[in-house]
């Protein structure tokens, strides 16, 4: 069976990467989320998805410039006029904390490809472990090389590399890298490298799959899990969508 991944929480209805839209993900029945983080200037972990707190806040400036402190004060649901109150930004703690009382998976994409965020590996992997949830949690990120220093500060957590790409063999690739999945554009993935990565062992998780016919053709292949925006509507179409 196809695992549903709410991307950056439930955000096709919810403000993303909030406590709200991971919540709702799970009301919802997805079997997991995905969410993305960066280093305040003071070194918290935090879950926002850009560089800078712009795009998502009523607030303005990088991340890695503001403390924590600064930082939760800000409404990262501003936009969404009917919330009743504000939804501060995460931090990365307290949505394991969350996810130590339940039993979703959780994949934690590492925002490191613009700003390098020294040691943020470190404190990820040291918050994974202290709330015991390295079975649970997957760590992804566009930087490879972040992938590899994560396999080897901590071999037990599971790893995926990001692809905005299509690659050669995307398998052996991870494989190489001691990552057990990949997670690629689903755009322009073929049949064939879905099939032939799931059966050698190495699990696919495409991204961000919000429409039916994308939905249904990656569930009918076998994809270990999808990555959507909308885990209400992968649910429905994976429960009329039955594997050969
Ligand atoms: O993890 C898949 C996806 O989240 C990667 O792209 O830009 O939505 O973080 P982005
Ligand atoms: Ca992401």
């Amino acid at each position: 069976m196809t695992l549903i991944f709410a991307h950056r929480g439930y955000s096709a209805q919810y403000p993303e990467n909030t406590m709200l839209a991971f919540t709702e993900a799970e009301k919802a029945g997805a079997d997991g989320i995905e969410l993305d983080v960066q280093l305040t200037k003071d070194g918290e972990v935090v879950v926002i998805h850009d560089e800078s707190v712009d795009r998502t806040t009523n607030g303005k400036g990088n991340v890695k410039d503001i403390t924590y402190n600064a930082l939760k004060k800000l409404d990262a649901g501003y936009k969404m006029k009917t919330l009743l109150k504000k939804e501060p930004i995460p931090l990365l703690r307290e949505v394991l904390e969350w996810l130590s009382g339940n039993r979703m998976v959780c994949n934690i994409e590492l925002k490191n490809g613009i700003f390098p965020y020294d040691g943020m590996e470190e404190k990820v992997i040291e918050l994974v472990r202290q709330y015991k949830l390295s079975d649970r949690i997957i760590l992804s990120s566009f930087n490879h090389y972040s992938i590899v220093t994560c396999y080897r500060q901590a071999p037990e957590i599971e790893t995926a590399p990001l692809m905005g790409q299509v690659m050669y063999m995307p398998w052996i690739y991870a494989e190489s890298i001691r990552a057990k999945g990949i997670h690629p554009k689903y755009k322009g993935l073929t049949d064939d490298i879905i099939q032939q990565s799931e059966s050698y062992g190495i699990v696919v998780r495409p991204y961000t799959v919000n429409k039916e016919k994308d939905m249904a053709r990656l569930m009918k292949l076998g994809c270990s899990a999808i990555i959507t925006d909308d885990p209400v509507r992968a649910i429905k179409v994976r429960q009329r969508t039955a594997r050969p």
